[in-house]
């Protein structure tokens, strides 16, 4: 079979990627260019600097993809972007960048849901992987189990009501005075910190598949708020380690029930909370417990990136699937859309 080479287009958030995959698991190229620094000083991403940054970088970012991948735009079948779910003016900017692209190639373009890119990004990790299995996707604005029957084929079994864990890592470590992103600086300080120290409570759903931590983050930052009150001193590192263990703890329980209901022998972690590794390391205990396998992305594809994307892209690509070229960025996007 011909090789096919896509090229993948990602600006949902904070981050500018592209990145050329060949065949949708070999990575050719991966460049990155991150406005966290710029970001950090408000404590949080700002949507006008976003794009306007994603509008000056996006062709250099284009074109360092290409050339690390040793190729010329012609040389590419495909072209993958990200048309949500993220911030409106940012995911504009890739849009445009690849429908611009696409049309002036003459080649497919596909639009993709960066949630499902964050599932796929397992696919550069195991080259074994094959559908079907289970996703616990944990990225920013979505914790989620989604069962993946076929690589174009996903049913939603539960989701996020109120905050997804993600919020709740950030949020939390805004009040501790935490830079932005607030997950792994959480998980620093969680390290140093007892995990049992203190017993924050997790919701109870009537619906095993469903996650709430808006309850767990106003517990956490309510104990903050009393503990200084009341001037005792607070041992963060504790704080932080307790209300990590009861994400995990929250998230490996309906992981596990979803596994045992599903008859699926194995689960990927998707989404930029699965960079977590105590989240990683207790996921992949509780399921070898039950005879499952654990499979996450590397580091650098747990968080935003556009190999994800170009992978995603591909599997679309070869079921022919293609977009309009009038197709708009949907800030909503939901999984299995
Ligand atoms: O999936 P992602 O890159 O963005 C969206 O698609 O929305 O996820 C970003 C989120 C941020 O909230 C960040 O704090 C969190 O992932 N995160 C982590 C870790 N690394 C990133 N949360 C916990 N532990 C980490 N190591
Ligand atoms: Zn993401």
């Amino acid at each position: 079979m011909k090789d096919v080479f896509v090229l993948g287009i990602e600006s949902s958030c904070d981050e500018t990627a592209a990145a050329v995959v060949k065949n949708g698991r070999q990575v050719l190229s991966n460049v990155i260019s991150s406005q966290i620094v710029i970001h950090r000083k408000f404590g949080g991403v700002v949507p006008e600097i976003a794009s306007r940054k994603h509008i000056e970088n996006i062709m250099p970012v284009i074109d360092e993809a290409l050339s690390q991948a040793g190729m010329k735009l012609e040389d590419i079948d495909a072209v993958a972007v990200t048309y949500g779910p993220g911030l409106v003016g940012a995911l504009l900017v890739g849009l445009c960048a690849a429908k611009s692209l696409a049309w002036a190639l003459d080649k497919p373009f596909i639009g993709v849901n960066h949630l499902e890119g964050h599932v796929f990004a397992n696919f550069l990790n195991d080259r074994e992987l094959e559908p079907p299995f289970m996703a616990l996707v944990v990225s920013g604005g979505h914790t989620a189990l989604l069962k993946v029957k076929d690589y174009n084929e996903f049913e939603l079994l539960g989701q996020s009501r109120g905050d997804a864990a993600a919020e709740a890592f950030d949020k939390i470590a805004r009040v501790m005075g935490l830079p932005f992103p607030g997950g792994p600086e959480i998980e620093k300080l969680a390290f140093w910190g007892n995990p049992l120290a203190i017993k924050f409570p997790t919701a109870r759903l009537d619906n095993p598949y469903e996650f709430s931590f808006s309850g767990l983050k106003s517990a956490v930052i309510n104990y903050l708020h009393n503990e200084e009150q009341a001037k005792r001193p607070v041992n963060r590192s504790d704080v932080a380690a307790s209300f990590q263990h009861a994400v995990v703890e929250a998230l490996c329980q309906r992981a596990v029930y979803a596994m045992r209901h599903s008859g699926l022998r194995k689960i990927v972690l998707a989404g930029g909370v699965s960079a977590n590794r105590t989240l990683q390391d207790t996921l992949a205990a509780e399921m070898a417990k039950i005879g499952c396998g654990l499979v996450h992305p590397t580091p650098s594809l747990c968080t935003d990136n556009a190999v994800m994307i170009a992978c995603r892209g591909y599997f679309m690509y070869r079921a022919g699937v293609r977009s309009p070229l009038d197709l708009n960025a949907q800030p909503s996007l939901k999984l299995c859309m």
